[in-house]
């Protein structure tokens, strides 16, 4: 499977615009892990690209989410680290977080609202000029943008990360793809 065919089927079963962009944020941020622990960064991409893929299908279902998210990433050609990765990603079925990848797509996933929310926020709600230290600050309220898990976040230090380096590098791997998220 190609990133090509991975992003054109995302967008066949997947409506939202939105969340076929958290799904690309996801994606930039995986492909930065990646890079950052020497891992493959085309399949840690593509873990990131396809996680939500089912989310329209399940229709808000948490017993279905993330498993028929599974298959489809199977039927697609998708590796079964990354099969897994997606299953697990979804803590209603308890399956234990085993791999590297596996938690980090765990933690990626809730960074991505965290900063889009900050880049919302701006007065030009661009992520160009966000800094890292505004996206740090603002993990520490929690009110702020509630629904971005800060305990799931902070899970990036099982994959040993610190969480300002995740931050940093989550931030620096959305600013990259600033054009594709409308940011
Ligand atoms: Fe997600």
């Amino acid at each position: 499977m190609t990133r090509e065919e991975a992003l054109d089927s995302v967008k066949a079963n997947v409506e939202n615009a939105n969340l076929v962009k958290h799904m690309l944020a996801t994606e930039a941020i995986m492909h930065a892990l990646a890079k950052r622990l020497g891992e493959d960064e085309e399949e840690w991409g593509l873990t990131g690209l396809l996680h939500d893929i089912d989310v329209e299908l399940t229709e808000g279902d948490m017993n279905t989410h993330s498993r028929l998210g599974a298959d489809l990433a199977r039927e697609l050609g998708a590796s079964e680290a990354i099969a897994h990765a997606i299953l697990c990603h979804n803590e209603a079925h308890g399956v234990p977080l085993e791999a590297k990848l596996d938690k980090a797509l765990f933690c990626a996933d809730p960074l991505t609202g965290l900063i889009i929310a900050a880049a919302l926020v701006r007065p030009d709600k661009k992520l160009a000029n966000l800094e890292a230290n505004s996206v740090k600050k603002r993990f520490k309220e929690k009110s702020f943008a509630a629904g971005a898990d800060r305990e799931q976040i902070a899970r990036c230090s099982e994959i040993e990360l610190e969480l300002d380096e995740f931050i940093e590098l989550g931030l620096k791997a959305m600013q990259g793809i600033a054009a594709d998220l409308g940011l």
